[in-house]
């Protein structure tokens, strides 16, 4: 009898962890939520709302990353329409300003201050510049990113709407909206545009 019992929890756990149902994965989901929300602590400007998923972020979780392609040809869709161009039409702005932020990490940690600008930390996840120190490999290479493409007004609103919001092109992607989450500010990405696409630029040299 006891035998028996043993062999039946050796039996589920082989089969848990050998195919993982729908049914599985809500629970693990469900699990792992409840964790997250038990030992995140809000501090500073780091409070608890950091831990809600909007719409896209929930599909993300729950198809790991791999949507249906309806939902995700409708959820491209909504983080396009989200998407706002600089009111003055002018897509670029200051290279040596998006240089410097384009290298720096800081930014939306507790002990930031509220208001306090954020930097780019595009190094992070992309190849920039030559003279870069370092940098992620999260993200393709972006050297030579306007001398490649064209120094064309086109490729300037694709460098700031990717920058806006990166997910409006790939739903799942790791890379951050910054524009949408409000990390950067317009002229910021403004200032970034120009790191990428202004011919002067170490980038495109
Ligand atoms: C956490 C990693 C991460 C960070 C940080 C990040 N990116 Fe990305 N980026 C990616 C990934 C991954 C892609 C590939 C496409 C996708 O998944 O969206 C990408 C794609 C891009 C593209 C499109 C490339 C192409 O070939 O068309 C541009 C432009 C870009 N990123 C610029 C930036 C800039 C500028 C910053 C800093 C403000 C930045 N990224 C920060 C991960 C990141």
């Amino acid at each position: 009898m006891k035998r028996a019992i043993i062999w039946s929890g050796v039996l589920a756990a082989a089969v848990a962890g050998g195919c993982a149902t729908t049914a599985d994965r809500a629970a693990y989901d469900a699990k792992a939520t409840a964790t997250i929300q038990r030992d995140f602590h809000a501090r500073g400007i780091a409070t608890m709302d950091r831990l809600e998923q909007d719409e896209l972020q929930l599909a993300c979780t729950k198809y790991r990353d791999h949507l249906p392609a309806d939902v995700e040809k409708r959820l491209a869709a909504q983080q396009a329409a989200a998407i706002r161009l600089p009111a003055d039409g002018k897509l670029s702005g200051d290279w040596k300003r998006g240089a410097a932020l384009a290298e720096n990490g800081r930014g939306m940690t507790w002990s930031d201050k509220p208001g306090q600008p954020s930097g780019g930390s595009c190094y992070n996840c992309h190849e920039l510049a030559p003279q870069q120190t370092s940098f992620g490999t999260m993200g393709p290479s972006l050297r030579q990113f306007g001398k490649l493409r064209g120094y064309t007004a086109e490729v300037q609103k694709y460098a700031y709407e990717r920058i806006y919001n990166s997910k409006a092109f790939t739903p799942c992607s790791a890379m951050p909206r910054f524009g949408t989450s409000g990390t950067l500010t317009e002229a910021q990405i403004k200032d970034l545009v120009a790191y990428l696409t202004d011919p002067e630029s170490p980038v495109n040299k």
